[in-house]
């Protein structure tokens, strides 16, 4: 794996493949990587000829200074664990690579997306993710992104971003990586005690008891069990919610754009959220 420093490197690097008709696979993240990430890397490798991942920990990001200072850094086994997977290209750069002085910050119109749910509790959050993606894909020049559906919210607003700035790039949006008990694959799981990662499963089986219910039951009646079995493990409910597909308010009788259900919560400053389709879209 060739590991790249500097912006100006790796766009070069980049453009000499993309003459010889490369295809290529971009992963971007912020480290601390687990077999969520890794399973991108896998999906890239499949589809395209180079795969490159990112490693940049985004302070534009973080609305809780917090938790952006305690975001776990574990570079050298990130790096093993890419060199393992066969990821190709490594991009580490520094805060002065990604943002320079001459950087134009500007204000996506991202519309509702940035209001409810995560942008609600986290705001200015999105429009950190937007800028640092859209420097992200200015420097590396990939044919297709791939994001993991666990951050859903997220992942639509990045497709709105790249329709915003026009982007010429595919977004691919690869399921959840669960731990065997189901909770879902994050960085932060790491910073649980042992009584907390065994109650942070409550928040996956709470999203399998919607999905259980969400037939026979009114939406009033899950969203309230739900808050109910996940504060009785000791998390605070940020939110359950339940969206359409496109993460829109319920029509009451019409569910042909789908159900999804979405879980923020958080024990001791740390931040939990997952989602999972109750009912799939129409096509
Ligand atoms: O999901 C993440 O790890 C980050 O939000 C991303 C997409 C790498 C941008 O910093």
């Amino acid at each position: 794996m060739i590991i790249f420093k500097k912006a100006a490197d790796i766009h070069n690097f980049l453009a000499t493949k993309i003459k010889e008709n490369q295809s290529i696979g971009f992963v971007p993240t912020m480290g601390a990587l687990h077999e969520g990430h890794i399973s991108l890397i896998y999906k890239s490798k499949a589809a395209n000829s180079l795969t490159v991942c990112s490693i940049f920990v985004n302070p534009t990001q973080f609305n809780n200074p917090l938790d952006f200072e305690k975001y776990p850094i574990t570079i050298e086994s990130d790096i093993a664990m890419l060199e393992e997977a066969g990821c190709d290209l490594l991009f580490l750069p520094s805060t002065d690579e990604i943002y320079p002085k001459d950087f134009i910050k500007i204000n996506y119109e991202l519309g509702h997306l940035e209001t409810i749910l995560e942008g609600k509790y986290r705001p200015g959050h999105f429009q950190g993710v937007c800028m640092v993606v859209e420097r992200l894909l200015r420097i590396i020049t990939c044919n297709i992104l791939y994001l993991g559906q666990k951050d859903y919210q997220q992942c639509m607003v990045i497709e709105k971003m790249i329709s915003l700035r026009n982007m010429n790039v595919q977004l691919v949006i690869a399921p959840t990586i669960r731990e065997v008990d189901g909770l879902a694959m994050s960085s932060r799981n790491r910073r649980l005690s042992k009584e907390e990662r065994q109650n942070a499963i409550v928040i996956f089986n709470s999203l399998m008891n919607m999905k259980s219910k969400i037939t026979n039951n009114s939406i009033e009646e899950i969203i309230t069990e739900a808050n109910k079995m996940i504060s009785e493990k000791g998390f605070e409910v940020d939110y359950v919610e339940l969206v359409d597909c496109q993460l829109n308010p319920l029509e009451k009788t019409n569910h042909k754009n789908g159900i999804v259900a979405l879980i923020a919560s958080s024990i001791n400053n740390i931040r939990l959220i997952d989602n999972m389709t109750l009912i799939n879209p129409v096509k």
